[in-house]
Formats: C-alpha cells, structure tokens, sequence
C-alpha cells in the first residue's frame, strides 16, 4: 500500500495514499506547521504539495502520530506495533507490561495469535493488566478479563501469575485499592517501571479504545474521575456506558505510559475523533484528548473514525 508520510517532531500523520480526504488541508489550532512530503510510493509526488496538520494541542507527548488505515490493515498493524514493543521491552528489561481496555480492540488483538508475531513474541515475559475492569465475575460476558482470556490470551504461554484480573470478590472501592495494592508491589519490584518524571508508574504500552462520547479507559466526559490526579487506580460506581460499577486506572497513571495506542473504528466515532484532534479549548476537551504518554501515542484509525478529519 502507498502512503503519503509527513512527519514533525510533534506529530506524524500517515495516510493511505487511496484514501480520498474531503478537505487535504487539515489545520492546526495553535501552530501552523507545513507538513512536506518526506516519502512518496505509488503516485506521482508534487514537491510543492503541503498538508497543513493540525497538532493535538493538548498532546505533551514526546511524539503523536495518526495513522489511517484500510479495514484489513488494521489487525495487521496493531499486532506489528504490539510484537515490535514486545520485542523492545523483553529484550531491554526482561519484561513487557502492557494494559488492554476492553471492546472492539480485543478481536483485532487475535492477529498475534498467526506468524510471525505468535513464535517471535517472547510470552513468557509478559505482563498483562486491564486499564479499565467491569466489577463482575470473571467469567462474566461482560468481564473485560473474560473477553481478553477468550479471544486471545489463554492461547498463548502468558504464565497465568502474570495475568493481572481484578479480584471479583471485591466491592468496585475495594477492587480498586487492591489493584493498586498489587500494582505497587510490581512496580517496588520492578516489574512495572515508574516515571522518574511523575512518580507514577510506567506502564510499556497502553492499549486504549474509545467511546463515541470520546471516553478512553472508565474515564468519562464530565466526570469528576477525569481530574483524579493522586490515585493510581480510581473505582466509579455511576459508569455512563454499562455495567455502571468499574475500576479504572487514572490520567496520571496513562500519562505516565512509555506508548500508548488508541485505536478507534467507525463512523460513530468519527465526531469524537475530530474534537479530539482538531477541536480548540480546554474547558471542553474530551478524555481522549487528554491522552499523552511520556513516550509515544499512535492512533490507530479507519477510514470511518477518520472521516471528519
Ligand atoms: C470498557 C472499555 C472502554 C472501551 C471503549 C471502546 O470496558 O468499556 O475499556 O473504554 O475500550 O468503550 O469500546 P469499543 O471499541 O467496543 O467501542
């Protein structure tokens, strides 16, 4: 497949090159950065073609980048962008602690599950966490465990010690504190990293869906969870999108992530999409706007989330 690819320190967008976008030019809110192409296959290139791209204001991250893809290359992407951070982080520091979000993120995960990525990716070594946990038995059909265990994780050597379900014996309060409970202990030992710059820790990768309403993890638009700036794992008991009882881990915590992905699909999220990235204002700002890793956040978007870009 062709991409036009334009690149800044800030933001990286990457576009199919089949991809017709209503209105090229796409414009920033703060700074007006001129994009030039940088690498061009497939068509020919007008060097003086620019794209005006809007930067996420809000986005402190060391790096942002959108990335727009065609339905089939979805899987395919995010599972290449998980084993390579895999890789990474097994080969840096012996371990890779990644959060899942629950929904539609899950079925696309199952591509680790073919070669290359299911014999290359060092299991073993993994550490899996939920970034946000319906307060429901784990075997429960709304238990984000229960879709994660079923669709991809109790088909890969993950040693069940390393897979951290929340204790559903618990109230939402109480499952809350002992997932923070335990996730200090891993982080006291080392197995989760901690931000020398924020004190909270430093999760490898986060893998973030989002709600039409532009909801990332259990943190809601409005909701007084988005200001939570002391906890590291927050309870909510008045959940917007059900089941209304949630543990969620809180913007301190995500921003603290070395990468976060956030991966949207369809047209109903397509007005979330564009608020987040193109809308101005801070008093407004959707949750996945606030979104901003220490490291790197990629969005992960299909032509329909991407449509009023
Ligand atoms: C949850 C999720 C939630 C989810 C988004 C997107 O438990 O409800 O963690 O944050 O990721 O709502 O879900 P969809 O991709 O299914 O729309």
């Amino acid at each position: 497949m062709a991409y036009y690819t334009y690149t800044h320190s800030a933001l990286h967008l990457r576009i199919p090159s089949s991809l017709s976008l209503s209105n090229p030019n796409i414009h920033l809110p703060s700074t007006r950065i001129s994009f030039q192409p940088l690498r061009f296959k497939g068509l020919n290139a007008k060097p003086n073609n620019r794209f005006i791209c809007k930067a996420v204001k809000s986005s402190m991250a060391a790096s942002s980048q959108v990335e727009i893809f065609e339905k089939e290359e979805l899987a395919v992407s995010l599972a290449k962008y998980t084993a390579d951070l895999s890789n990474k982080f097994t080969h840096q520091r012996g371990a890779f602690t990644v959060c899942l979000s629950g929904g539609s993120l899950i079925n696309y995960l199952r591509k680790l599950l073919e070669p290359p990525h299911v014999d290359s990716i060092e299991w073993a070594k993994w550490h899996v966490f939920w970034v946000d946990e319906r307060v429901v038995p784990k075997d429960h059909q709304d238990s984000n465990y229960k879709l994660a265990f079923d669709g991809f994780l109790s088909k890969v050597p993950i040693p069940p010690g390393n897979v951290y379900a929340i204790n559903d014996t618990l109230s939402a309060e109480g499952a809350a504190d002992d997932y923070e409970t335990r996730v200090k202990h891993l982080v006291n030992s080392n197995v989760i990293a901690s931000s020398s710059t924020s004190g909270f820790p430093k999760f490898d990768l986060m893998l973030l869906g989002m709600g039409p309403d532009g909801h990332v993890a259990s943190l809601f638009p409005g909701h007084p969870l988005v200001q939570e700036n002391k906890k590291w794992v927050a309870s909510i008991t008045d959940s917007p999108k059900p089941p209304p009882e949630r543990i969620t881990f809180t913007f301190p915590v995500i921003n603290s992530s070395a990468y976060i992905a956030l991966f949207v699909t369809g047209t109903g999220k397509a007005d979330a999409v564009h608020s987040a990235l193109r809308g101005s204002g801070t008093a407004d700002k959707l949750p996945a706007a606030l979104v901003s890793p220490e490291g790197e956040l990629k969005w992960f978007l299909d032509k329909g989330a991407a449509s009023k870009l």
